[in-house]
């Protein structure tokens, strides 16, 4: 071994051993007769130290090192007289006695600490420099500890990890995929998966019962804080359960990481239905480290001769305790925040709760005290608050007081990331409608069953079916989906003809899993974690990117490798491909 300890390791125990330790230069500093070099690796800073006086050729050689370079040193643990309380090493410095450049370094295109000078882009292209960051070493330990503690808990409930095949086949639903041509079979292609959703079912059908995997997922759509091109999911699947079942089962594992990975008790997980979510948060990912739910006002607010309520098809509001204070160009920025294009209502109303019980409002043209009473009444306003409201057609109106609402949250520094409020959505509705194509999706995936009291509904009045389906959600960041599968094969077959496929159709492209279900399909049901989104939200971040190693820029691209790029002729000519020229 080139070293004896590492760079995190030497405490005031180990004053007066003779060590030896390798690591990166993270800074030097002459101080007069003294020069001073921290030394770093994955483990820690460890201070050495070079006197001009007793050694001054050696004094001299650490003068000369570069950031970044790579040393070895071998030298005596001292106590130190200014203690560092910062670092766990604080207390020790090494009296170096020798020194050997183990290799060299150009200086580093941005400085390697936390507050680093380098900009998002130059750090991708320099990845593996990144990488050396305090904060990134963090991100990728917190995120091996979450998959060893998968690893555990899973293993510790019977759960098999078996792996499923990235080189599989293009399906319609879901998002884009991205393909691999074929040598061996011309004009034909493989796609990446974008989940393992029909093997894990087919491991069922296969009996290996309780199932999962920490599997690397691939879809081609555009790209977000919380979305990457290639993510990892942790994909569970079990057979012989209902809906329960899997929710207990993994609020097991959610508690688990929680307890092992946070140190925090998150006790047993709310449930909500879909249709609440949407109806008090405006979102099917409410965020519920906070209050302040929707409260309808359509009754209370209507033909009164204000027209903009009057012809809306939902009056909604919220309210922001403690906000009356607002000065007229707090509530300003927040009508301007609401009429963002991304937002996109057309104003906003607001209503004062004045401390002697009356009210002040952007409406009082049309309503009297008595009205505003009313609507404090139903949002349980009090002295000191204000109410916020919207009006609209039913979908954009809640979508835009959900972004008001989690704008007036971290306002008021209700979204600490260190509080976690989990809960799982239920009773998602089976199908969407997609006003473009004129047709049915599926809101989850094509192989959710629907609550057996809906299922009748399914040839009569498809958009009303609610789905065995659920969203695990924590501070309004979706964690994970599942559902409880259809096992049955003519239940398929009414699915796949509710969203639009032929049975001929539906045959070619999922013939392999309506085969297995002829042959023995157990009842199952499962979900899949987005882990890259559990590592950010443990790690406090919103952003993904953090916690993956080599993670694409908001492009899709590596900077680092130049991905994705052309391959030669002869590679095309051999997959049978022609390039196209793209149009500028
Ligand atoms: P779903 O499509 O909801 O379900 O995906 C499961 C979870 O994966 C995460 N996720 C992503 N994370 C990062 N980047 C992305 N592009 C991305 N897309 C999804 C989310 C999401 O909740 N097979 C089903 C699961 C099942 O039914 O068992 C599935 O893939 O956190």
């Amino acid at each position: 071994m080139l070293r004896t300890h590492t760079c995190g390791e030497l405490r005031i125990e180990h004053i007066n051993e003779n060590v030896t330790l390798a690591g990166w230069v993270r800074k030097s500093r002459d101080l007069g007769g003294m020069t001073f070099v921290d030394l770093r690796d994955r483990y820690g800073i460890t201070q050495l130290v070079f006197n001009m006086e007793t050694n001054a050729e050696l004094c001299k050689k650490a003068r000369a090192l570069g950031r970044e370079y790579v040393i070895q040193i071998k030298g005596s643990v001292a106590e130190r007289s200014n203690k560092n309380k910062n670092i766990p090493t604080g207390e020790i410095e090494i009296l170096v006695e020798e020194i050997k450049i183990l290799n060299q370094s150009k200086t580093p295109p941005f400085t390697i600490e936390d507050d680093t000078d380098g900009g998002e882009e130059l750090r991708m292209k320099y990845r593996y420099l990144d990488l050396r960051r305090d904060v990134n070493r963090k991100n990728l330990a917190l995120r091996h500890k979450m998959s060893i503690e998968t690893r555990k808990y899973m293993n510790d409930q019977g759960f098999m990890e078996i792996e499923t095949p990235v080189l599989i086949k293009s399906t319609p639903e879901g998002a884009r995929d991205f393909v691999v041509p074929s040598r061996m079979s011309p004009n034909q292609f493989y796609a990446l998966p974008q989940s393992p959703q029909t093997f894990k079912q087919l491991l069922m059908v296969a009996g290996y019962d309780r199932y999962f995997q920490i599997v690397k997922c691939f879809r081609d759509e555009d790209l977000r804080a919380d979305r990457q091109p290639e993510f990892t999911q942790i994909d569970c699947e079990m057979s012989f359960v209902e809906q329960e079942d899997v929710l207990n089962a993994f609020e097991g594992l959610a508690g688990h990481l929680f307890r092992v990975v946070k140190g925090v008790e998150v006790g047993e997980f709310k449930r909500m239905p879909y249709a609440d979510a949407m109806k008090y948060y405006g979102s099917d990912k409410p965020d519920l480290r906070f209050g302040m739910p929707f409260s309808e006002l359509n009754d209370l607010t209507q033909n009164k001769g204000f027209v903009v309520f009057d012809s809306a098809e939902l009056v909604v509001g919220i309210n922001a305790p403690g906000c009356a204070e607002y000065t007229r160009k707090e509530l300003d920025k927040l009508t301007d925040f609401v009429k963002k294009p991304q937002i996109g209502a057309k104003g906003l109303v607001y209503v004062k709760c004045n401390e002697d019980g009356s009210f002040k409002s952007s409406v009082d043209k049309f309503y009297t005290q008595e009205d505003l009473k009313a609507w404090a009444e139903r949002m349980e306003a009090k002295p000191g608050d204000l109410m916020l409201i919207l009006a609209g057609d039913t979908d954009h109106t809640r979508k835009a007081l959900c972004e008001l609402r989690l704008e007036m949250g971290s306002r008021l520094n209700l979204r600490d990331p260190e509080k976690f409020a989990p809960l799982w959505v239920v009773d998602f509705p089976l199908l969407e409608w997609d006003e473009d194509s004129q047709r049915f999706y599926a809101m989850h995936h094509p192989f959710t069953s629907p609550k057996p009291e809906d299922e009748a509904l399914l040839e009569t009045d498809p958009g009303k079916v609610r789905a065995n389906a659920y969203d695990m959600v924590i501070n309004g960041v979706e964690i994970g989906g599942g559902s409880i599968r259809i096992h049955d094969k003519e239940l398929q077959k009414k699915m796949f003809k509710a969203l639009g496929f032929t049975d001929e159709e539906a045959q070619e492209q999922f013939g392999f899993l309506l085969n297995a279900f002829e042959y023995g399909a157990p009842p199952h049901g499962g979900v899949a974690f987005g882990f890259d989104r559990w590592c950010a939200l443990f790690g406090g971040q919103d952003s993904i990117r953090d916690f993956i190693a080599f993670p694409k820029n908001n492009s899709g691209r590596d900077v680092m490798i130049d991905s994705p790029a052309s391959i030669s002729d002869l590679q095309l000519e051999e997959l049978f491909l022609e390039m196209k020229q793209v149009k500028e």
